[in-house]
């Protein structure tokens, strides 16, 4: 049972303040029947509920093509809060959050198509006091999109405010994504626009923009006099989970290249804000982008896992999964070496890697520092003292760690490398909240800052379009690495052939 834990409880919370209620709305979920509905977004609303965080004046409306009551709706709402929810399952905070939710069937496809559903708002506006204001976010497949967003478009008054949260996969090249953007601009403004990466939405990502802007001893050496390379690894232990159709058409590079690693690239790489506000976060981070030099094929390996062993357990290789062509050329795994062409970062590599069944699901940006220059002691390499690296961890245990030299204790001089923790977990003494509580939360109160916007999302595209072109000229020998391990030989060159070796697990 997860515990709230009140100010009281823990010194660190003392004196937080809750930020402004969100103002009186309505969210449309389209996809209402879908995964993410039932996995992500109900859970994340009930645990907002659970916390007072939900405006009083409130209404949700499901919307999918699927034929149900509003009865059935909710009962299938209550199962997945109880099977996913962070939290215990109270029925006071659920009996609340229940009266608020209302259920359409609707074809967006046919003309006329959103009436059911403006009729619905409008009855919300009446009953729940929502004042007209809107919240719609497209957890549809992207096919869906355009019939969507042009009805509401046609439907759209000028009562109240609107705003519209984009699942990704946000298309799936630069063309495919300027049409969307520019699909989308037709009828909403870049600022009622709220492009999910939920990423972004997780709090030692935030932490690392505090790690750096809120510390002074960290922005004085982050740059490329102090700061050898970044690693920045999203490893995955699973397989494809049975979506062999959308894993198909995307592989590594769209699935976590494009969007997740490129922007914890840029969060790392980023100049500092003049302050927190979407529009200077989003500004520095787009430069971040831009100054990305695309690499060369030489410094980009992509591999395809064939079956192995995870933890004990025989799992089959990729082209084995059910769905997939047995002569499947998909990547489930890429590694780059990428430089950020600007004064901070000149010359100092960033290399990333990303790949399913691999040993762990771990998340984490390394800055490895430089050497000391000069160690006046006898120190031995092998025996143990690293450089100084400060480790990131995403996920899953949220925290940051310092890798420092010490001595061991005892006679003469034996220098070790020891580790300073932070746990996310232990030092606040309460449950992290899901990425979409936060960004659900962050787009009723209309605060963008944690949501990609098109310029980011663009850029994003041009880099993964040039690495991706010189793939269409060959066919990669794959499987080539094994389930379980830790991706191609030719990754580990990648980084050899530098003198450096991926980070140990
Ligand atoms: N599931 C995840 O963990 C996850 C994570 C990140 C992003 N996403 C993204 O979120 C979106 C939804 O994913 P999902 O996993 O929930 O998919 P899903 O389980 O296949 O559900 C799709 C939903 O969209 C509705 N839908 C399908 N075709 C439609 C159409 N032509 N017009 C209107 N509604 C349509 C379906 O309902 P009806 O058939 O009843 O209309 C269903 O409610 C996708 O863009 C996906 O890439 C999902």
């Amino acid at each position: 049972m997860t515990e709230i834990a009140s100010p009281q409880a823990n010194p660190l919370l003392a004196g937080l303040k809750m930020r402004r209620p969100p103002d009186p709305c309505a969210l449309t979920i389209f996809g209402a029947s879908g995964d993410l509905t039932q996995r992500k977004i109900m859970p994340a609303l009930y645990s907002l509920a659970m916390r007072g965080l939900l405006p009083p004046r409130f209404g949700i409306v499901g919307v999918s093509r699927t034929e149900m009551g509003v009865d059935e709706f909710r009962e299938r709402m209550r199962r997945t809060v109880l099977d996913h929810a962070r939290d215990e399952f109270r029925t006071d905070v659920w009996e609340r959050l229940s009266e608020a939710i209302c259920y359409v069937t609707a074809d967006f496809g046919v003309e006329g198509g959103e009436e059911p559903l403006v009729e619905c708002l409008n009855g919300l506006d009446e009953r729940r006091g929502t004042a007209g204001n809107r919240v719609y976010y497209l957890a549809v497949p992207p096919s869906a999109f355009d019939d969507i967003v042009v009805a509401l478009g046609r439907s759209r008054t000028t009562e109240g405010w609107t705003r519209l949260i984009v699942e990704k996969p946000f298309g799936r090249d630069l063309t495919s994504a300027q049409e969307l953007n520019e699909l989308i601009r037709g009828h909403f403004d870049e600022d009622e626009i709220f492009r999910i990466d939920h990423y972004l939405g997780k709090e030692t990502v935030q932490n690392m923009l505090v790690l750096r802007f809120a510390n002074g001893i960290f922005e004085p050496i982050w740059n490329r006099q102090f700061i050898d390379h970044v690693q920045i690894t999203v490893a995955e232990s699973l397989g494809i989970e049975g979506r062999a159709s959308f894993y198909e058409a995307a592989g590594a590079v769209r699935d976590v290249v494009q969007n997740h690693l490129l922007q914890l690239v840029a969060l790392t790489a980023m100049e500092p804000p003049i302050d927190f506000a979407a529009e200077s976060v989003r500004n520095e981070k787009v430069k971040a982008l831009r100054a990305l030099h695309t690499p060369g094929p030489k410094h980009v390996v992509r591999g395809q896992y064939g079956p192995g062993y995870i933890e004990g357990e025989e799992v089959p290789g990729y082209r084995e999964e059910e769905g997939v062509a047995p002569d499947s050329q998909t990547e489930t795994y890429v590694a780059a070496k990428l430089f950020v062409d600007n004064w901070r970062w000149a010359d100092t590599p960033f290399y990333i890697r990303t790949g399913k069944r691999l040993p762990k699901r771990e998340t984490t940006i390394a800055i490895q520092f430089k050497r000391a220059p000069h160690p006046p002691f006898e120190v031995d390499e092998e025996g143990g003292l690293r450089p100084n690296v400060l480790l990131i961890h995403i996920q899953p245990d949220e925290g940051v760690s310092l890798a420092v030299g010490a001595k061991v204790p005892g006679q003469g001089i034996t220098i070790r490398t020891v580790h300073m923790d932070f746990l996310y977990g232990g030092s606040f003494r309460m449950g992290l909240p899901e990425a979409y509580e936060r960004l659900i939360l962050d787009c009723l109160l209309g605060d963008a800052t944690l949501f990609t916007r098109a310029d980011e999302v663009e850029e994003q595209w041009a880099l993964v379009d040039a690495m991706v072109a010189p793939w269409r000229r060959d066919r990669p020998h794959f499987p080539n690495y094994a389930a379980g391990t830790w991706g191609p030989p030719a990754a580990d060159e990648l980084v050899h052939r530098d003198g450096r070796s991926w980070r140990r697990h």
